[in-house]
């Protein structure tokens, strides 16, 4: 099994790179950056460039081949615009998507916002724009042709993870979670069976991340 991490340079994609490398997956990180491809092989890490914005849909589908799953990580950033954000959360979202059909991928992992639901549009605030990209992403990845699993983080901390999570749909409250926890929820949903068409929000909890799985396979 190959595994294509897009976003691979950011603050969860790096945590994702360094777990998948001690359980010895087969997998590439994409990234933007000539530098970033050059401080990945140094590690002896396969690393390829992808960009989202300026790959046409021609281009990214011929990056995509060869993937049996793909994992969606990435995000324009809090100081961009919201054309930044239809861009790349949005259009640059879709377009791998499309490129993940075409190849026939067997599992589309999406790092989405974490409430990605259209009553969530007016509540967000500055965020808007985002949460707007991400909605539409989200829908357009549960209608196409590729095994989704949708994952909701709360808010991203750079503390060490606990390795402890709490997993629900669409809680009241909200709550935030260490980015080492996310990367470590996303390795078991592609290495593991049972997350295909399952969509779930995960924030710091007390059950242990394998245990808390559990509940939506
Ligand atoms: N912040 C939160 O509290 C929060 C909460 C829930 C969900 N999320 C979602 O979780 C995702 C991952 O979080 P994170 O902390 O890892 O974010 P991050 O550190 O900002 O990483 C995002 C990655 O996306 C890459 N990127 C930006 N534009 C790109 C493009 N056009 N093509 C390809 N890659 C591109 C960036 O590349 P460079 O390294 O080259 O800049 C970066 O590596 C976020 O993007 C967001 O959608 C965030």
């Amino acid at each position: 099994m190959s595994i294509l991490i897009i976003g691979a340079n950011g603050g969860v994609g790096q945590f994702l790179v360094e777990q998948l490398k001690e359980s010895g997956e087969t997998f590439t990180a994409g990234v933007r950056k000539q530098e970033q491809v050059d401080a990945f092989k140094e590690k002896d890490i396969d690393a390829t460039l992808i960009d989202v914005e300026a790959d046409d849909l021609s281009t990214l589908t011929d990056k995509i081949k060869g993937y049996d799953k793909v994992i969606f990580s990435v995000g324009s950033g809090g100081k961009t615009g919201a054309d930044k954000t239809f861009y790349v959360d949005l259009d640059g979202a879709i377009k791998t998507i499309k490129a993940s059909e075409e190849n026939n991928v067997q599992q589309y992992v999406m790092v989405s916002t974490y409430d990605s639901r259209r009553e969530a549009f007016d509540a967000s605030g500055d965020l808007k724009p985002y949460t707007i990209a991400k909605h539409y992403a989200d829908e357009y990845l549960k209608q196409a042709k590729v095994p989704y699993t949708i994952v909701h983080p709360g808010g991203l901390l750079d503390e060490a993870g606990t390795g402890k999570i709490e997993i629900g749909q669409f809680f009241e409250g909200r709550g935030t979670i260490p980015r080492e926890d996310v990367a470590t929820v996303l390795k078991e949903v592609v290495t593991t069976e049972g997350f295909d068409n399952k969509e779930f929000q995960i924030i710091s909890g007390e059950k242990e991340i394998p245990q808390a799985l559990t509940n939506v396979k």
